[in-house]
């Protein structure tokens, strides 16, 4: 069966050779893919690495030179290529190509077909952090956005140039779900506004320590980004994490428990459903010292008062809302689980076994058990955060279609 073809747009940045694992993720994910390359891009990698990983020959000009026949064609490719694909994603797309899309240039083959192209377009930024943020670039992409195209915000970390920030190509097989989310998008979350909390919280001991833990937020992020994608508005309430918010997600940056769980019961009453992968710490530090607690011999205890359970406060006050915590247990998952539900008047636990290797905290993928208030769990296999994180959000709205048929 041909796949579904798909244009992979190419610039001249560093993080071009990333571009050629990313043909090969949506060919996996069921792409026919299209390979465009900018002149600068074929600086970075060659087009016959593009060319025997798709199956397809490489357009890297505007005009051929060959024959007066081949410039005939030529002339109207990009309207071909086109008229023949179903999406277009840019990877990396460089501040120069973003500025380009942007003021409507067409001086090469991309931008060229990127004016011609009338279906969806998946942009995905790459560059030092400086060019990131420059006025420039913020503006250009203001302007990207407008248009409604999806801009897939870069990851934070070290970068080629030694900068450390944001800038960095987000993984492929990321891109490429990201790129055929959009192909088969969805919108059975268009009328819902899902709040969600992740990554860990800190809790100051004096002016420069805190207790925490090993909460990557990778789960709640990946929560987000699905509910994101398939039409819901979206509050992030996050705890300090190194991860970049999903476009067009609100995020609200806090640090303590206090501070989330102020922004949570602020921000509740537009929620329609609240999901709580959040590690929140169980205690905090009473009575912090003003001044760094200095070295002694001595032993030195902290004092610890309890943290508010946000999630209880919640089950107390929600009305029909759909109310989702999580459960981290090193042992007995499902019976801590039930006891979570009950207690906190969930309408789902999702439990994870945080004791098992390559799951749970920082991992990249999980393995669950959703607990649900119809009585009824399920297993949900080891896989990667964001597919977890779809199966968890087709499971609310089943669950929420079965709680109000028991109570109508
Ligand atoms: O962030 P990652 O690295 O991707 O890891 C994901 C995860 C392991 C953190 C996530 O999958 C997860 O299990 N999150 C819940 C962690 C946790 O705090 O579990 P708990 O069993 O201690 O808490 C139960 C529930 O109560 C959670 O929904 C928690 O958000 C909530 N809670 C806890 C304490 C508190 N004071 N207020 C709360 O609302």
């Amino acid at each position: 069966m041909p796949g579904i073809p798909v244009i992979l747009g190419v610039g001249g940045g560093i993080a071009a050779y990333k571009s050629a694992e990313l043909a090969r993720a949506l060919m996996e994910q069921g792409g026919e893919v299209q390979t465009v390359m900018t002149h600068a891009a074929q600086e970075f990698i060659r087009p016959l690495t593009f060319a025997a990983l798709t199956g397809h020959k490489v357009i890297t000009e505007m005009f051929s030179n060959a024959s007066s026949e081949d410039v005939l064609s030529s002339s109207v490719e990009h309207i071909r290529v086109a008229q023949e694909n179903r999406l277009l994603v840019v990877a990396p797309a460089t501040a120069d190509l973003l500025a380009r899309f942007a003021q409507g240039l067409a001086n090469d083959f991309l931008t060229t077909l990127y004016l011609a192209f009338q279906g969806p377009v998946l942009l995905c930024p790459a560059m030092n952090t400086a060019m990131w943020e420059h006025p420039a670039t913020v503006r250009n992409l203001e302007i990207l956005r407008e248009r409604g195209h999806n801009i897939l915000a870069p990851d934070d970390g070290r970068l080629a140039c030694g900068t450390v920030g944001p800038g960095r190509l987000p993984e492929p097989a990321r891109i490429a779900s990201i790129a055929m989310g959009i192909l088969r998008q969805r919108h059975d979350f268009d009328n819902e506004t899902v709040l969600v909390t992740a990554g860990p919280t800190r809790e100051p001991m004096d002016p420069v320590r805190f207790i925490s833990n090993r909460s990557s937020g990778k789960m709640g992020y990946a929560l987000a980004e699905a509910a994101m994608s398939r039409g819901a508005r979206v509050i992030l309430i996050s705890g300090p994490v190194h991860l970049s918010a999903p476009e067009g997600v609100e995020l609200i940056q806090v640090q303590t428990a206090h501070e989330m769980h102020h922004a949570v019961i602020s921000r509740l009453d537009e929620a329609s459903i609240i999901i709580k992968s959040a590690a929140v710490a169980d205690y905090y530090v009473a009575n912090v010292p003003a001044q760094k607690v200095k070295k002694t011999p001595m032993r030195l205890s902290l004092d610890l008062e309890p943290t508010p359970d946000i999630l209880a406060e919640i089950g107390r006050r929600k009305g029909d809302q759909l109310l989702i915590g999580f459960a981290a247990e090193t042992e007995n998952l499902l019976q801590e689980a039930r006891r979570k539900l009950q207690s906190k008047n969930c309408d789902m636990i999702v439990a994870n076994l945080v004791s098992q290797d390559g799951v749970g905290f920082e991992s990249e993928e999980n393995e669950v058990l959703l607990v649900q208030r119809t009585g009824e769990t399920l297993h949900l296999d080891k896989a990667p955060k964001r597919v977890i994180a779809g199966q968890v959000l087709d499971q609310a709205l089943i669950l929420r279609l079965a709680l109000h048929k028991v109570e109508n």
